[in-house]
């Protein structure tokens, strides 16, 4: 039996301990998703008041809704290249101030250019980390934890909304509550960006800018261990092949990469087209529409909601590798398709004191089934079916795709109400969800227990 051989070693060198690491990049990995989540849904409460103070029109508050997501869908189009050019760290430390310069502009604004260009630094952030917070967890984390990053994000992501809603609920009966709502959004970012002052470098960006006694310095503070060589070693190979392996962005036309990315932007339109966020952004407007007699019981209404969207999260996470993601997919999809329709029903017929519980109960039951199927089954789709050597550019330009969507819908729900009229709307979105079943029908497959690599050289006939 060997003895271990025991090196003396000058503490500044040696590694943190286990607990504090793990618990660091458990924290930054939740907060991508938390602020993602928190800065999203925080607009539910904030819209009802914003109306009395800045006398906003239905279609400013559609922009005020939108113009976030638009930033975001810009910083998601460019986190890719600024992280790649100047590392991840760098990167995410200024999303992280961006995050709480936003809020606190959004909060104290005493005008609305104020409070919108607060907005599009926040999206702008929510966008930069919606791809750069998986990417960077992803690079620092040992192999076996990958894999549950996709989904606890999504989680992360519920969770966050949940937490806004409870805020929203909280401040709704103060005067300028709304500014506190908006406001706390930087409490996350000041966590987000301590923690990321502490972390390292992604050790595989390092070792692709042939950094390797860097890389090895951040290895030894991720892994608390001084012996990283082979990590090091397997690393360096890893990205000098990957390096060879990469292409360009005109792979994304060749053909093997068609039906992967049919799936992927077909998967994230549909997932926005369907109005999810009509509910999330605006559920207390809608309840309030349907008879809910005051701004804090359609906002507790609201706080319902979201809770149902947390539970049905964490259900479809243990039933993902059980009953499979095409199968969730089709049943979550049939489920909102019958919730849209008795919505609309109930809008047409106008029930009166019965109507506002209807539609409550309704809504609750159409985001329970959107977090059964389409709400977690796209992003892990989208992190598994595209070729590796065109992986993280196909994630891309699907997650570009759904926050232009995500832009479109919640910009004119507003709008749409006022026009076409409440029942319409809804009607309308069980029209996309039908689209949506048969695209599924048609293209999705299912990924349960395949490996990537399989997935990779089988697509067309999955
Ligand atoms: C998904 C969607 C996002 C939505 C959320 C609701 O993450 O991509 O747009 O707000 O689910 O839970």
């Amino acid at each position: 039996m060997n003895t271990p051989t025991y090196t003396k070693v000058d503490s500044a060198l040696s590694p943190p301990k286990k607990d504090f690491r793990f618990l660091l990049m458990a924290i930054v990995a939740g907060l991508g998703g938390l602020l993602f989540g928190y800065d999203s849904g925080v607009v539910a409460g904030v819209l009802l008041f914003l109306r009395g103070t800045f006398h906003l029109s239905a279609s400013m508050l559609g922009l005020f809704v939108a113009i976030a997501l638009g930033a975001a869908a810009v910083g998601a189009a460019f986190a890719g290249v600024l992280s790649d050019t100047f590392g991840r760290r760098p990167v995410l430390i200024i999303t992280a101030i961006m995050f709480i310069l936003g809020a606190l502009l959004a909060a104290l604004s005493e005008s609305v250019a104020m409070l919108f260009i607060g907005r599009i630094a926040e999206g702008a952030a929510i966008g930069v980390s919606s791809v750069l917070t998986p990417l960077y967890l992803a690079e620092i984390a040992a192999t076996h934890w990958r894999g549950a990053i996709v989904t606890i994000n999504q989680f992360y992501i519920t969770f966050g909304i949940f937490l806004s809603y409870l805020v929203d609920y909280a401040l709704s009966g103060t005067t300028g509550g709304w500014r506190w709502m908006l406001g706390l959004g930087a409490v996350p970012g000041v966590i987000l960006l301590t923690g990321m002052l502490v972390l390292p470098e992604s050790p595989r960006w390092l070792a692709g800018h042939n950094l390797l006694e860097k890389a090895r310095v951040a290895l030894r503070f991720l892994r608390g261990s001084l012996d990283v060589q082979a990590e090091l070693d397997h690393l360096h190979k890893d990205v000098v092949e990957d390096g060879r392996r990469a292409a360009p962005w005109v792979r994304l036309l060749q053909k093997d990469v068609r039906k992967p990315l049919i799936i992927g932007v077909g998967l994230a339109i549909f997932q926005q087209i369907t109005g999810i966020n009509a509910v999330i952004y605006f559920a207390p407007t809608i309840f309030q529409d349907a008879g809910l007699s005051s701004a804090s019981v359609s906002i507790l209404a609201t706080v319902g909601v979201g809770a149902v969207n947390v539970i049905m999260t964490l259900v479809s996470m243990r039933l993902m590798d059980s009953v499979g993601r095409r199968k969730l997919l089709l049943w979550g999809l049939c489920g909102m398709l019958t919730t849209l329709i008795i919505i609309g029903l109930g809008f047409t017929l106008n029930l009166h004191g019965t109507l506002s519980y209807l539609v409550v109960f309704m809504v609750a039951a159409f985001v329970g089934f959107f977090a059964i199927g389409l709400g977690p089954v796209f992003w892990l789709l989208i992190s598994e079916i595209f070729p590796l050597a065109i992986r993280g550019r196909g994630a891309s330009i699907a997650t570009i795709a759904n926050w232009v969507s995500n832009m479109i819908v919640s910009g004119i729900f507003l709008d749409l109400l006022l026009t076409i009229g409440r029942s319409s709307t809804f009607f309308l979105y069980a029209g996309m969800t039908v689209l949506a079943i048969l695209f599924t029908l048609w293209v999705v497959p299912e990924t349960k227990g395949v490996s990537l690599e399989d997935i990779e050289s089988h697509i067309d006939t999955l």
